[in-house]
């Protein structure tokens, strides 16, 4: 590739190159944050757009079809039919020591059954009573933090507020929280998808050893203990269906492995990315300011300008058409939700942040269908606190430098903000 034909990330200029030349799900164009001019060429030139090898560039296995406009990514997520959840998620198939069994990559009736026995936890009502130790927590945490100096949000703050959630969830031992983050983060490192940048296989193994221990010991203490409580350990006792999952370790250690990490990076992810957003643009911040009954509306425009989940997949069932193409039977179909959320066939001026657009929970970050997420009500809720909170707290919370981001195409995220606030 000659010199002129790479762009400022270094890597191939997504506009000039042939498009049969990009691995779209290149994750250093998320570190980079440069990912938005290939998705937009795609989704004018190729929107169902099929890529001949797999993450890694030519030669790798794993091809798979991109799919980048709102409408056909509702089209393929409405399909469970046709578009699978098994084998995987994710681009790549699990390796095969590190088959967990999770409900997100099951499809009907297993899907619904065991969906159906965790999904009280974050029901209306339990969440009217998490309100209560949420707020306690983040007030806690934003109390704490310094004034006038500059320091990490991600790490005060996103981190912070999202393992003490965590260990809510869970009833997990509140002094040991940090290990959910720990784990959580060892799970979505997979080197495979973080241009080298994360954990192998043997390391990510003893992580998740150490991980369903722990679980099973709090397994059998919530057992014994047998109190009211409706945390999700308790929760998949309670249901006959679950009642025994401890004893298919795989399945146990896949479920609790989906709950962590779906409460973990994408509400941190978007703790962070709110700050960032309202400081590259201030009449946006100036809206707030005037008026924090946006909070909640905000809160929905920052999850899909942010899209902490960038991506999920597929595997098709049978041959379909989608798009006027083809697609065969056993195809990768990944969902790009981050290019559907930029769409402005279907989101008005769609790169823009507007914190009171109408129709603001029209996205994709949460899915849509049989998998929309579990937790999106959780998720709003602990962002909406946050935001009450801060605002109540500091006049202006100013980022101070550029962030850096984490290399990975799986979950859009931050390593830092460095940020100093300003009190009332
Ligand atoms: C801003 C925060 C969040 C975002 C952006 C997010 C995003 C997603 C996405 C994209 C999916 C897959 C949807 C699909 O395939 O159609 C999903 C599923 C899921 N999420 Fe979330 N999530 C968030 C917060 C949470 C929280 C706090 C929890 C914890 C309770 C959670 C638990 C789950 C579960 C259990 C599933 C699997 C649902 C199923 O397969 O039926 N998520 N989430």
């Amino acid at each position: 590739m000659n010199q002129a034909m790479t762009s400022i990330d270094g890597l191939a200029d997504p506009l000039s190159t042939p498009l049969s030349e990009l691995d779209v799900s290149d994750p250093r164009r998320f570190e980079h944050d440069t990912w938005q001019p290939l998705f937009e060429r795609l989704r004018k030139e190729s929107p169902v757009h099929y890529q001949a090898y797999g993450p890694g560039g030519e030669g790798q296995d794993g091809d798979f079809w991109s799919i980048t406009r709102f409408a056909d990514i509702m089209e393929v997520e409405k399909n469970w039919q046709a578009f699978s959840s098994e084998p995987s998620i994710a681009i790549l198939d699990p390796e095969p020591d590190m088959i967990l069994q999770m409900f997100i990559s099951t499809d009907p009736p297993l899907h619904d059954d065991q969906r159906r026995a965790v999904q009280g936890a974050v029901a209306p009502k339990n969440l009217q009573e998490f309100e209560t130790l949420i707020r306690q927590r983040t007030q806690e945490t934003l109390d704490e933090l310094p004034l006038g100096e500059t320091f990490n949000w991600v790490d005060k703050v996103s981190i912070d507020l999202t393992t003490k959630m965590l260990a809510t969830l869970f009833d997990f031992p509140y002094e040991l929280r940090h290990k959910l983050t720990e784990w959580s983060d060892a799970a979505t490192s997979d080197s495979r998808i973080t241009a080298g940048a994360g954990l192998n296989i043997d390391e990510r193994r003893v992580i998740m050893l150490e991980m369903l221990e722990a679980f099973t010991q709090l397994w059998h203490e919530h057992k014994a203990n047998d109190r009211e409580s409706f945390d999700l350990i308790r929760l998949l006792q309670k249901d006959p269906k679950t009642a025994n999952m401890v004893d298919d370790p795989l399945s146990y250690l896949g479920n609790l492995m989906l709950l962590v990490v779906g409460g973990n990076d994408t509400t941190r992810n978007s703790m962070t990315g709110g700050v960032h957003f309202l400081n590259d643009n201030p009449a946006e911040y100036d809206k707030l300011k005037a008026d924090t009954s946006l909070i909640p509306s905000m809160v929905s425009e920052i999850i899909r300008y942010q899209t902490p989940l960038p991506h999920m997949r597929r595997t098709a069932t049978r041959d379909v058409e989608l798009g006027g193409k083809l697609i065969p039977k056993g195809s990768r179909v990944i969902l790009w939700y981050v290019s559907g959320n930029r769409d402005s066939d279907v989101i008005a001026d769609a790169n823009s942040f507007i914190i009171d657009r109408p129709n603001v929970r029209n996205h994709l970050s949460f899915g849509m269908g049989i998998h929309r997420c579990m937790g999106n009500r959780l998720a709003e809720m602990q962002l909406r606190i946050l935001w009450e909170e801060a605002m109540a707290r500091f006049k202006h919370i100013e980022v101070m430098g550029s962030p850096t981001r984490i290399c990975n195409n799986f979950v859009r995220g931050y390593r830092s903000l460095p940020v100093r606030l300003h009190a009332r």
